[in-house]
């Protein structure tokens, strides 16, 4: 290799390997390295294989940074937490003022933010970048959420623009987030909505399978079905795939074998930990994290079903008699309305961020970088981002004008499915919680007075009142005893 190449990329996991892959191919030279040599080789052998991509690998951290021109830029794509802080220590060692270290993972926003002002100090540049897609994403074309350094954000704009996903009329899946640790929060937000899709489809797969009684093809072909409107999404895609393929151990198919526990990384528990503390309600989100929570209790749920055995949810259920063909279609309904829920808790999260750490993000822009590459990847964002393009200073998603029409005109359709389930002892936490955010939110007058009263009677809360300014307090107790005498 005679000439020096334009960025580096360190940690070659499979997130790594793929996007230096990507990278390379899009025609920027890059410089790879891996503390295990295997893995340098492994990525410099794909790269020849996939078409003798301009990729170059190194066996040590000072030729590696050494390899890269001036102002340095290196991706880092390793596990989060103390493994950034030292490939940072031992990369850093051997880096020039005005070079560029961007952090790739899926790190905790205020460990950005303090690397960012470490490395100010000594003058690099940092950047925490989300980049979500999975394997596939990050080899063809991710969705890219950079923060931090402005300046170092233009030294790869030419990089980010061709490497993300492209989509027709909007454009490269990236934008500049914002300074600090904006482009991790809006990556671990992005992550929230996720786990709140993924629910709410389980739920709907849960209803279609123990209520309307659909078959694995059955369920594949309604899902392929529903691909093709409203809710086409890499997700509901994915899911009609599943439903059609065959166990290679044994008989049946594949996701009937699958053990009903999901695991987890700490993305979602953290935007939900978030949201609390930003005081923003996000059921949707708070109940996908909740049920992979009880999902893990499969030993506790085996004694449990034997428990209330007597009266179960199989008495309840040979009872009803369901008309598939509207189940499914009321199905559709309740899925969608409470998506349109679950993204505006999302985005309500990200704007009472954004006014807190003053990072001015424009969630229009974040619904067209998600419109590809990412694993929320959906026509639906489509709408939400014309929503705030409408007016940026919505309030709510729901109060949107199309989004309320939406909502109005299926709302007895997700009424009807949650009552069905609730009856028939199907836990649909996502579509009930969504539904009662969506019924909180949208009324006038709540029972909080109670509540206020309640506070004021025995810990003089005070309380205002709907018909004159100011605070009051009342001794509740003493008007109560008398009243009792
Ligand atoms: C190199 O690869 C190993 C896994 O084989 C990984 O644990 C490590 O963090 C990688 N990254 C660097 C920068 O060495």
């Amino acid at each position: 290799m005679a000439a020096q190449t334009r960025i580096g990329l360190a940690g070659l996991a499979v997130m790594g390997q793929n996007l230096a892959l990507n990278i390379a191919e899009k025609g920027f030279a890059v410089s790879v390295y891996n503390r295990t040599t295997s893995k340098v080789d492994e990525t410099v052998e794909r790269a020849k294989e996939e078409g003798n991509l301009p990729l170059y690998g190194f066996y040590d951290p000072e030729s590696f940074v050494q390899s890269i021109q001036k102002p340095r830029v290196i991706i880092i794509l390793v596990k989060a937490g103390r493994p950034v802080d030292e490939t940072i220590k031992t990369l850093s060692a051997y880096m020039e003022k005005g070079d560029c270290i961007i952090d790739g993972g899926n790190e905790w926003y205020e460990n950005t933010e303090r690397r960012e002002k470490e490395m100010t100090e000594r003058g690099l540049l940092y950047l925490g970048m989300g980049v979500s897609g999975g394997e596939e994403g990050a080899r063809n074309g991710p969705s890219l959420m950079p923060g931090g350094s402005f300046e170092a954000f233009k030294n790869i704009e030419d990089i980010v623009l061709k490497v993300s996903a492209q989509v027709p009329d909007s454009g490269p899946c990236v934008t500049y987030i914002g300074t600090g640790g904006s482009g991790n929060f809006v990556k671990m937000v992005h992550n929230g909505i996720e786990y709140g899709d993924m629910q709410l489809i389980s739920e709907a797969y849960d209803v279609l399978k123990n209520i309307g009684k659909l078959s694995n093809d059955e369920l594949k072909e309604v899902f392929s079905e529903w691909n093709k409107g409203e809710l086409l999404s890499f997700l509901v895609e994915i899911t009609a795939d599943i439903f059609g393929i065959k166990d290679d151990k044994a008989d049946g198919y594949l996701v009937d074998k699958v053990l009903d526990k999901t695991g987890m990384k700490g993305t979602g528990k953290w935007t939900v930990q978030q949201a609390a503390d930003l005081s923003v309600a996000a059921p949707t989100i708070a109940s996908s994290l909740d049920s992979r929570f009880l999902s893990g209790l499969k030993e506790e749920r085996v004694q449990a079903a034997k428990v209330f055995k007597s009266g179960g949810v199989d008495e309840i259920l040979s009872n009803q008699a369901v008309d598939k063909k509207k189940l499914i279609d009321d199905v559709r309904q309740a899925l969608y309305a409470s998506k349109i829920c679950s993204y505006a808790q999302g985005m309500n999260l990200l704007r009472a961020k954004s006014v807190e750490k003053g990072w001015g993000l424009k969630l229009g822009e974040l619904a067209r970088i998600w419109k590809g590459g990412c694993i929320i990847r959906a026509i639906f964002l489509d709408r939400i981002k014309q929503a705030y393009d409408r007016n940026s200073e919505l309030a709510n998603l729901l109060v949107d004008p199309e989004f309320a029409k939406e909502m109005i005109e299926r709302q007895a359709a997700w009424r009807r499915v949650v009552c069905l389930a609730v009856n028939a002892g199907i836990s649909t936490p996502g579509m009930s919680s969504s539904l009662a955010y969506f019924d909180s939110y949208r009324r006038e007058s709540l029972p909080a007075n109670l509540v206020q009263a309640q506070r004021d009677y025995f810990g003089a809360h005070t309380y205002e009142r709907i018909d004159m300014p100011g605070a009051f307090h009342t001794e509740w107790f003493k008007i109560a005893k008398q009243s009792k005498i």
